[in-house]
């Protein structure tokens, strides 16, 4: 657990880290004291660590490494050395070679500063339940991702004219009969200039839960689209079809009643995220002692734009728009907030709604799927204004 001074402290500290103390701290609410794990994280798994970040730290743009979420399938690597790690490329390339973690510092280096998040996101809101980690609001966070482009490295190797999807395979340890962690995205993602093989994460070398020494990073796409721990990366000449591509992260082509079975040969790999926004705070259930109020969150889009949030404080009888925070960039999330007086004690219930520079805008339910990726419903918290 920890205490509302420790987490202003915590907060306070990790706003320092990354440029300014939020002026939002000052509003913080009466947020109710939780179980946390190792630096106030929640723990969705142990055994295969899964790690959410509680809505109290979507308070900077930059999200510190220890409120960054963590997604994992399997074991991490238990004996992964800098020096003996070797990245091989091969498959549908003239010149198959390995680079050492020397030779990737040695290429040129591009930041990208992306907003990731885990394609099972807010699962836990999905009605009917749905199984799966039962994430709420936090498997996603934005950092600084740097490393040499993935396209400097295929150009090297040559790609045939064959090669139509890149594949990743991770390092990760396998229990029993788990197919291990393989995944591909298209040529043309793999080789746009902001996909990267990261070496380093907010200015620091990876962290092994975030995929030292090196890991994919395809901004705008699922998190599952971003392998940790690379060892390979391979030309294929078409989708690659193993099981967390098939049956793993697709999508029904056409809505499916609640309920209904996912038919593989009418479905699709998930890839790029949805529109969506979130209330950071107040939190849900939360009694403020003050009517004046700032409500405050993040809102996304993949590879579009945010253009608008809005808020309602009356369940969704009138909007207004709320005041976007003025740090950007192409992949990562915009902070937003709005102020509001309570003109009297009482129940209110806040939303917010996101519209991005595609036109999409958050639906009021999430398009229902049986293993709920992708929920981007308007967000909603209840709140209590004391007398
Ligand atoms: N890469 C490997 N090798 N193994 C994994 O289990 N999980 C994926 C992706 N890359 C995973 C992986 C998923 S589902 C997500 S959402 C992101 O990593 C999470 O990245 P993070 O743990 O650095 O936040």
């Amino acid at each position: 657990m920890i205490s509302r001074r420790d987490f202003l402290k915590r907060a306070s500290g990790a706003a320092a880290a990354t440029g300014a103390l939020h002026p939002w701290l000052m509003w913080a609410d009466d947020a109710a004291p939780r179980i946390a794990g190792k630096d106030g994280m929640i723990v969705r798994s142990e055994r295969f660590l899964d790690l959410e970040m509680p809505p109290e730290f979507f308070n900077s743009w930059i999200t510190p490494v220890p409120h960054f979420f963590v997604r994992n399938h399997m074991h991490e690597p238990s004996t992964l050395e800098a020096d003996s790690w070797k990245l091989t490329i091969g498959g549908e390339v003239e010149k198959p070679f390995s680079l050492s973690l020397g030779d990737l510092a040695k290429m040129e280096q591009h930041t990208v500063t992306n907003t990731l998040e885990c394609a099972g996101n807010g699962r836990a809101f999905h009605q009917p339940h749905v199984p799966g980690v039962q994430w709420q609001k936090g498997a996603v966070g934005t950092a600084r991702f740097n490393g040499p482009k993935l396209r400097d490295v295929l150009q090297r190797a040559g790609v045939k004219s064959t090669g139509k999807h890149v594949m990743f395979h991770g390092l990760d340890e396998v229990p029993g009969k788990v197919p291990p962690f393989i995944r591909s995205v298209p040529i043309e993602k793999a080789t746009d200039g902001d996909t990267l093989i990261a070496t380093h994460m907010n200015g620091a070398p990876l962290t092994k839960h975030h995929g030292f020494p090196a890991r994919a990073l395809v901004p705008g796409w699922i998190g599952a689209s971003s392998c940790k721990w690379l060892s390979e990366i391979k030309v294929l000449e078409k989708e690659f079809d193993g099981n967390f591509m098939k049956p793993g992260y697709r999508m029904p082509n056409h809505p499916l009643k609640p309920g209904d079975p996912l038919n593989l040969d009418d479905s699709h790999v998930v890839t790029a995220l949805n529109v969506k926004s979130i209330i950071a705070g107040p939190t849900d259930g939360s009694t403020l002692r003050s009517r004046s109020v700032l409500v405050h969150g993040a809102a996304w889009s993949g590879e579009a734009d945010i253009v608008k949030v809005e808020v309602s404080t009356d369940a969704g009888a009138t909007w207004q728009l709320a005041q976007l925070g003025h740090e950007q960039a192409k992949y990562a999330w915009r902070l937003w907030n709005y102020k509001w007086k309570a003109q009297q004690p009482g129940e209110y219930t806040f939303m917010s709604r996101a519209t991005d520079s595609q036109g999409r805008t958050q639906p009021v339910t999430a398009e229902w799927n049986p293993s709920g990726y992708l929920y981007n419903a308007i967000d909603q918290v209840k709140i209590h204004v004391q007398a």
